[in-house]
């Protein structure tokens, strides 16, 4: 073969290696309202900027049959390339070839890859649409997942690590996206669980499709696992460049500041009378973030599940922050297991990647009851109190309304290192909401009463203790609160505050690591 006859053979195997496995199965994976594992590349990706890695890469088994069914690349795509112009690694799991399946091989194309961006300090994103452990291969398989976990371990909080799942994730498989830091799901073709439904009805006897085990709904509304659900993968690549914009390229990096057109002063006049009079009507705290943070852009992550906290990306004058809010009109923004877990898991997400956190507080308590303290609320609670505490980022908090008992504690207080605590007018700062309060301290006395009698004195003694304790005063005469603001001018207040503390520096005592509540 003379060196023209190679380089034709090399454009030959290429053209072969990018078919996958073969155009009936591309055909059926667009049947199927999929994109290939290169589309998806290539529509992620800023264009031509694609490197591919290990395209010529073909599995070593001999058994089931699996020697006379090779394929280059043998199921993964893998290289790097850039977003808006900086450098990402990506792997790509393609069904074409064996349903995707993961074999030795696969594991270590995926695995350079990780190793990569690690050495590069660069993001890391999947792109899940496999069958499992390629079957055939038994042992090597499940060993080569482990590869891939515990890089996904070593890697967080060093480098973002990005999770889209565009078709079946079932099994062990589901580790690997479970262990980064946003998993993206899209709405009926993928779906995510441990063991699929044929398992579910012998173990259990539980009758269940595979979409109400596992699919995209599920994992965004109920368990939690998804942070994304998006219609179709377009939006699902939309998404990752999005969060991107938002995070640094790995730990030592801070986030990249953008211009901004919108005025840094710009005073909101709505926010002066969004707090309605009655402190038991909701109103929607997405109201808030939206009209103080730039453009109106907020990227919220678990839209659908916990809707009783809001947390997710703004900026403020062109500077990145992690928001969490309380929601007033999801069970009165009350902290349960579930919003302390998404909380705590996005507080810690943040403070890994130097984003500073905004907090708006409007918190009645922790949700009381059997079903709460059986299910550990007591842990989860504490989960979302430790990444505050730990958290050394830019810590800013203003309490809108309600800030009572531990969930005062909790939501980025003075005493939990918070930087920078304002308050509107309008907070209520005590160890319990007036009803309470009243309760227990002349519960005794209402009993011995008439009921119109009791009626009145129950009145008065609320308006005494709102009178003396909910308000943001006594907070702000022991200095927990630096300063009591008008809520138009939150906006300028949290860039100036975000101005500030840019230089912050603070540690945490030399420890192997810490023992968060798990
Ligand atoms: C080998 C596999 C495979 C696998 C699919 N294929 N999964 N080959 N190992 N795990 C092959 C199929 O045999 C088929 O090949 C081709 O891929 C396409 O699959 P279909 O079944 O035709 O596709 P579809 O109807 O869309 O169904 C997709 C599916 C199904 C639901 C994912 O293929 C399936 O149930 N696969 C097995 C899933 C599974 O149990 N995986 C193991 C999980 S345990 P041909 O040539 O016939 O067209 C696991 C342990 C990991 O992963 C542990 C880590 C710690």
């Amino acid at each position: 073969m003379n060196n023209q006859d190679k380089i034709k053979e090399l454009i030959q195997l290429r053209e072969k290696a990018k078919m996958g496995g073969g155009e009936k199965r591309i055909e059926d994976q667009h049947n199927k309202g999929k994109n290939t594992a290169r589309e998806r590349i290539n529509m992620l990706l800023d264009d031509g900027s694609f490197e591919e890695y290990d395209m010529f890469v073909t599995h070593r088994s001999t058994d089931f049959g699996l020697e006379k069914k090779k394929y280059y690349g043998d199921g993964v795509i893998t290289g790097h390339g850039t977003i808006d112009g900086r450098v990402v690694f990506i792997f790509s799991q393609d069904f074409t070839v064996l349903g995707g399946s993961l074999s030795e091989t696969f594991a270590n194309k995926i695995c350079k890859v990780m190793d990569q961006a690690m050495k590069m300090g660069a993001p890391i994103i999947g792109i899940n649409d496999s069958g499992g452990a390629r079957i055939q291969e038994g042992v090597t398989s499940l060993a080569g997942y482990a590869e891939i976990f515990e890089r996904n371990i070593l890697a967080s909080g060093v480098i973002p690590q990005i999770s889209a799942v565009f078709g079946p994730c079932a099994g062990g498989a589901v580790y690997s996206p479970a262990l980064t830091d946003v998993i993206i799901m899209s709405e009926a073709t993928s779906y995510m669980f441990v063991t699929g439904p044929k398992v579910a009805k012998t173990v259990t006897g539980e009758d269940i499709s595979i979409e109400d085990l596992g699919g995209a709904d599920v994992h965004s509304s109920k368990s939690g696992v998804a942070h994304f659900k998006v219609d179709d993968e377009e939006e699902g690549l939309l998404v990752i460049r999005k969060i991107l914009e938002y995070v640094p390229n790995n730990n030592l990096e801070d986030p990249a500041i953008s211009e901004s057109d919108d005025p840094f002063d710009r005073k909101e006049d709505s926010l002066n009378e969004i707090i309605p009079e009655n402190p038991n009507t909701p109103y929607d705290v997405k109201e808030v973030i939206y009209g103080i943070v730039d453009d109106q852009e907020f990227l919220e992550f678990h839209r659908h599940w916990a809707r009783n906290v809001v947390v997710g990306f703004a900026k403020f004058d062109g500077h990145p922050v992690g928001i969490v809010a309380n929601q007033p009109n999801y069970l009165a923004g009350v902290l349960d297991i579930n919003a302390s877990r998404k909380a705590a898991r996005f507080v810690r997400f943040c403070d890994s990647f130097n984003i500073p956190l905004v907090t708006f507080v409007d918190v009645p308590g922790f949700l009381p009851g059997s079903s709460q303290e059986y299910g550990g609320i007591i842990t989860h609670g504490a989960k979302l109190m430790f990444a505050y505490g730990e958290a050394t980022v830019p810590k800013i908090t203003v309490t809108l309304r309600k800030s009572y008992g531990g969930a005062h504690d909790v939501m980025s207080s003075k005493q939990l290192r918070g930087d920078i605590n304002y308050a509107w007018p309008t907070a209520e700062i005590a160890v319990m909401g007036p009803k309470g309060a009243i309760e227990v301290l002349e519960g005794k006395k209402i009993k011995d009463m008439e009921e119109e009698e009791a009626k009145k004195f129950i009145e008065e003694k609320e308006e005494e203790y709102r009178e003396k304790f909910a308000n943001p005063y006594v907070a702000a005469k022991y200095g927990y609160i630096d300063d009591v603001i008008e809520p138009r001018n939150t906006r300028f207040r949290v860039v100036r505050a975000l101005q500030t503390l840019a230089t912050k520096k603070d540690t945490l005592p030399p420890k192997k690591h810490s023992n968060i509540p798990l």
